[in-house]
C-alpha cells in the first residue's frame, strides 16, 4: 500500500495524484483522495488503475485545496471495493493507514455500541472513529489524536485530516514506512511511504522512526518527541523505487523479515493460532489435504506436506496442478483442497481448483492477491500479505505462503487436539522467531558474492536435502535456473545414491543443506559419499564440515525451520550473485513471466 499528504499553495490533487502514480509499481488494486478546502473535505475513491481515479477527479473538480491525503491499496482486511478503499470517513474526519490494527474487532464493537456506524469490512476505519469518539469528548483534535494512537495494536502508520481543525495534517509511524518532508516552496509539507513521490519536490526529509508521530500545518511541522532527525532524499528514483538495492528481487530478499511480520500479524496469539478467514465448517470431518500449485508456489506446498502430516496428523499430498488436470484423480469429500499461488491466476492451479470445487471438494487459497481468479473461487482465502512481488524469481511470497502453511498445521493440530501443549507452545516461539532469522548478515551476503565468481563455472548443480529441506533444495535449484541460466536438479539427499551420484565429478557442484537440528547425521553420510567421488560440496549449515570446499554458515537456532528459513536466505543470495556475475537480467530472465495464465 501507499500513502501521500500535501500541504501548500501548489495543486493538491495532482501533487497527490502524481505521487501516487509514483507508488504504483508497489501494486495496488484501489486508490483514492481526500482533500480539504475552504472547511471542506471532498472524497474520491476508485477500483483499478489510477487514471479511473484521475478521471473522476478532473471530471468533478477544479477547486483549490490546501491540503490533502491519498492512498493505494492493496487489500488485506476485507475485499477490494471502493467502500473499502482509503482515505476512510467518519463523520467529519479522514484517515489513510498502512499496516494491519489487529485489535480492530473489539474497538469496532466498543464504538458500534456507542452508535457509530461502520460502513467498510477494514480494520482501518476504526482509527477514524476512535478520534472522533475522543474529539467529541475532549473537544481537543491533540488530545483526541494521541488517545487514537494509545489504544491502537499492530502495525500503523497513518495520516489524518479533519474539520474539526483543518489546517492540520496528523500523522504517526508505527510499523510500516512513513517519511515527512519539507517541500522545496515556502510553506509546504509533503509526506509519503517511500521516497519516489517526494524526489523532485523536496530535499529535506525525516524517516520515521516507530512511535514517532506529530502535527503538521503550512506553518511548520511539530513532533511529538525528539526522536527524529533530517536527511537528505536520494536523487534518482529508480534507485528510490527500489529502495535503494539494485534489483527488484534483491530488494525482496531483504524485505523478507518485515512481510513476514505482515504475515503473522494478529494471526498468532500466545497459545493459538487464528486465522479470521477459515471458518471451523471448513475443516470439520476433514481426514485429509490435497495441495496443488505450480513453481515456487508448489516447493511451499511440498514443505507444507511434511508439516502437516508432522504437526496436525492430517495425510497430506501435493501435486503440480499441470499434473493433476489430467490424471483422473480420484477425490473424496473429506479432503480439503489447498491452492497456492502468489498471483492467484496461473491457468493450471485455477483449473485445478475449479476441478476440486466440481467434485464438490473444499477449498483453500493461499495467495498473495486478492480479488485475483482464485480467491474468487476458492471457498476460503488466506492472504500471505507479502505486498507486491516484482521479481519473476520469486522470493517473498514463497517465504510468505510456508510460513502461512506452518501457521496452518499448528491451526489444524490444535483443532484435531493432537498438538500437546508444550509441543504448541514451542512451535510458537520458533514461528515468532522467524523475522529475526530472515535478517541478512553483511558477511552472508558476501560470502555469496565471492562464492559466485566460481560458482558460475559448474557445468552442473545438485542442491541436496532431506525431509523440509529437500523442497528447499528444489526451490535453491530452481532459483538458479531461472535467472542463471544454469542447469541445476534439487534433490533428496538420501536417493542420490540411487542414480545421480555417476555424475560427481569435480565441477558438478552440490549445494548441501545441513541443518543441525534435523537429521544432521543422515545428510552428513550422502554428502560424504559425494565428496569421496570428488563433487565440489559447498554446505550450508551452522555446523562447519571438514569435508566442505566451501562453507556458507548460517546462524545456531533451535528449530529445523528457522534454519530453513536462514538457508533460503542464502541461497536466494548465491543465485542472484551468479546471475549478476553472468550479466543477466536479474529481474526479468529470459523465457520466464511472472503470472502464467496459459496451459
Ligand atoms: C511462474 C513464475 C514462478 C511461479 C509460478 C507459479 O512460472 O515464473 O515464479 O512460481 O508461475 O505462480 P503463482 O502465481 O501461481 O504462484
Amino acid at each position: 500500500c501507499g500513502i501521500v499528504g500535501y500541504i501548500g499553495k501548489n495543486d493538491t490533487t495532482k501533487i497527490l495524484l502524481d505521487g501516487l502514480k509514483e507508488l504504483e509499481y508497489r501494486g495496488y488494486d484501489s486508490a483514492g483522495i481526500a482533500v480539504l478546502g475552504d472547511d471542506k473535505i471532498d472524497v474520491f475513491k476508485a477500483l483499478g488503475k489510477l487514471h479511473n481515479l484521475e478521471e473522476k477527479v478532473n471530471d468533478s473538480s477544479s477547486k483549490k485545496y490546501e491540503l490533502g491525503i491519498g492512498h493505494t491499496r492493496w487489500a488485506t482486511h476485507g475485499q477490494p471495493t471502493e467502500l473499502n478503499a482509503h482515505p476512510h470517513l467518519g463523520e467529519y474526519s479522514y484517515v489513510v493507514h498502512n499496516g494491519i490494527i489487529e485489535n480492530y474487532k473489539e474497538l469496532k464493537e466498543e464504538l458500534s455500541n456507542l452508535g457509530h456506524k461502520f460502513v467498510s469490512q477494514t480494520d482501518t476505519e476504526v482509527i477514524v472513529h476512535l478520534f472522533e469518539n475522543y474529539n467529541n469528548k475532549f473537544n481537543d483534535t491533540t488530545k483526541a489524536f494521541h488517545s487514537t494512537i494509545e489504544r491502537l495494536e499492530g502495525a500503523f502508520s497513518i495520516l489524518l485530516i479533519t474539520k474539526a481543525d483543518p489546517t492540520k495534517v496528523f500523522f504517526f509511524k508505527h510499523g510500516s514506512p512513513l517519511i515527512v518532508a519539507k517541500g522545496n516552496e515556502d510553506d509546504e509539507v509533503l509526506f509519503a511511504s517511500s521516497d519516489a513521490p517526494l524526489i523532485g519536490l523536496a530535499n529535506d526529509v525525516v524517516y520515521l522512526e516507530d512511535g514517532v508521530g506529530g502535527i503538521a500545518t503550512a506553518q511548520g511541522i511539530e513532533f511529538f518527541n525528539d526522536n527524529y532527525s533530517w536527511s537528505t532524499l536520494p536523487t534518482s528514483k529508480q534507485f528510490a523505487q527500489k529502495d535503494g538495492f539494485r534489483f527488484f528481487m534483491e530488494k525482496e530478499i531483504y524485505e523478507q523479515s518485515d512481510v513476514v511480520v505482515d504475515c503473522m500479524l494478529g494471526r498468532l496469539s500466545d497459545d493459538e493460532i487464528l486465522f479470521d478467514e477459515i471458518d471451523k465448517s471448513l475443516i470439520k470431518g476433514i481426514n485429509e489435504i490435497k495441495i496443488c500449485a505450480c513453481g515456487t508456489s508448489y516447493h511451499s506446498g511440498l514443505t507444507a506436506s511434511y508439516l502437516f502430516e508432522r504437526l496436525s496428523k492430517v495425510k497430506c499430498n501435493v501435486e503440480i496442478a499441470s499434473e493433476f488436470r489430467y490424471k483422473e484423480p480420484l477425490l473424496t469429500k473429506d479432503t480439503l483442497f489447498i491452492v497456492i499461488s502468489q498471483s492467484g491466476e496461473t491457468a493450471d492451479t485455477l483449473e485445478a481448483l475449479k476441478m476440486a470445487k466440481a467434485a464438490g471438494l473444499k477449498s483453500l487459497v493461499i495467495c498473495n492477491v486478492d480479488n485475483s481468479s482464485m480467491t474468487r473461487t476458492a471457498d476460503a482465502t488466506i492472504l500471505t500479505r507479502a505486498g507486491i512481488e516484482k521479481g519473476v524469481a520469486s522470493t517473498k511470497a514463497f517465504t510468505t505462503q510456508t510460513v502461512v502453511l506452518w501457521m496452518l498445521a499448528l491451526y489444524f493440530g490444535k483443532a484435531k487436539n493432537v498438538l500437546g501443549s508444550d509441543k504448541l507452545q514451542s512451535e510458537l516461539h520458533a514461528l515468532r522467531e522467524v523475522p529475526k532469522s530472515l535478517i541478512i548478515d553483511d558477511s552472508m551476503h558476501e560470502k555469496t558474492k565471492r562464492l559466485s565468481k566460481r560458482y558460475l563455472h559448474g557445468h552442473g548443480f545438485f542442491f541436496i536435502g532431506r525431509d523440509v529441506f529437500f523442497p528447499l533444495a528444489l526451490e535453491g535449484a530452481l532459483k538458479l535456473k531461472e535467472i542463471s541460466y544454469l542447469h541445476a536438479e534439487g534433490y533428496p539427499a538420501g536417493e542420490m545414491k540411487h542414480g545421480p551420484i555417476a555424475l560427481a565429478d569435480p565441477e558438478l557442484f552440490t549445494i548441501a543443506l545441513m541443518p543441525q537440528n534435523l537429521l544432521y547425521d543422515k545428510i552428513k553420510s550422502n554428502v560424504e559419499e559425494l565428496s569421496a567421488r570428488d563433487s565440489t560440496i559447498c554446505s550450508i549449515s551452522p555446523l562447519d564440515f571438514d569435508l566442505s570446499d566451501d562453507f556458507i554458515k548460517i546462524n545456531e537456532t533451535d528449530h529445523y525451520m528457522l534454519e530453513f528459513f536462514e538457508m533460503l536466505i542464502a541461497l536466494q543470495l548465491l543465485s542472484m550473485e551468479i546471475s549478476v556475475r553472468l550479466g543477466n537480467d536479474v529481474d526479468m530472465p529470459r523465457n520466464l513471466a511472472k503470472s502464467v495464465t496459459v496451459e
